[in-house]
């Protein structure tokens, strides 16, 4: 991967046991649910058990964005076996259309070159009627790569939103 090396305007830190509460508030907040694969209102306490594990896990890392000493957001990478990163990202509620979307993953892009030089490639999935979200990931040098449909047979049903990977 090929990272520009333009001004960084968004810190990124790892999230630590006492963001636990914070993470928790900004995930379930309406605003962030929206467009989430997973857009159910989690427990604290599922939440906590989901943190302490992600805090421990190797294979993912879950990285604050700051502008100024302050959260402005949330991104998680999943690494895979063929040396991807899944990432995911959401505001801190009340910091959206601000620009600090594409500015976070471009900050994610960086720190991802430099702590795991392994990786070559990040994806991101996206509902496609997140229009904030194609574009935040587009003005960070994302291109579209597939769609993929999805069909329900239960025609009750909608299609699942969760069908990709853990989200949370
Ligand atoms: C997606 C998200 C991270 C984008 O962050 P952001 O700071 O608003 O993004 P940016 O300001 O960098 O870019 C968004 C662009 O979309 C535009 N936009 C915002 N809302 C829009 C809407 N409803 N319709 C059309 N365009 C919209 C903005 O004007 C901006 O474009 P511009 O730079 O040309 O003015 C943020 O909205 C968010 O946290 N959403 C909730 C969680 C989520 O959807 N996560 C992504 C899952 S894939």
């Amino acid at each position: 991967m090929t990272v520009a090396n333009t001004e960084i305007r968004v810190q990124l830190r790892k999230a630590v046991e006492s963001d636990c509460e914070a993470i928790y508030q900004w995930r379930n907040h309406e605003k962030t649910r929206q467009f989430i694969f997973d857009s159910t209102i989690i427990s604290f306490d599922a939440h906590a058990q989901w943190f302490t594990k992600t805090l421990k896990n190797p294979q993912r890392v879950l990285l604050i964005g700051e502008v100024n000493h302050l959260p402005i957001g949330v991104l998680r990478f999943d690494f895979n076996e063929q040396k991807q990163a899944i990432v995911s990202i959401y505001l801190v509620p009340g910091e959206e259309g601000k620009g600090h979307g594409s500015e976070l993953l471009k900050s994610g892009n960086h720190w991802l070159a430099s702590a795991h030089p392994e990786i070559t490639e990040v994806i991101a999935q996206i509902l496609p009627e997140n229009t904030a979200s194609l574009k935040a990931f587009e003005k960070a040098g994302y291109k579209e790569f597939s769609r993929e449909y999805h069909y329900s047979l239960h025609l009750a049903d909608e299609p699942t939103r969760g069908a990709f990977y853990e989200s949370e």
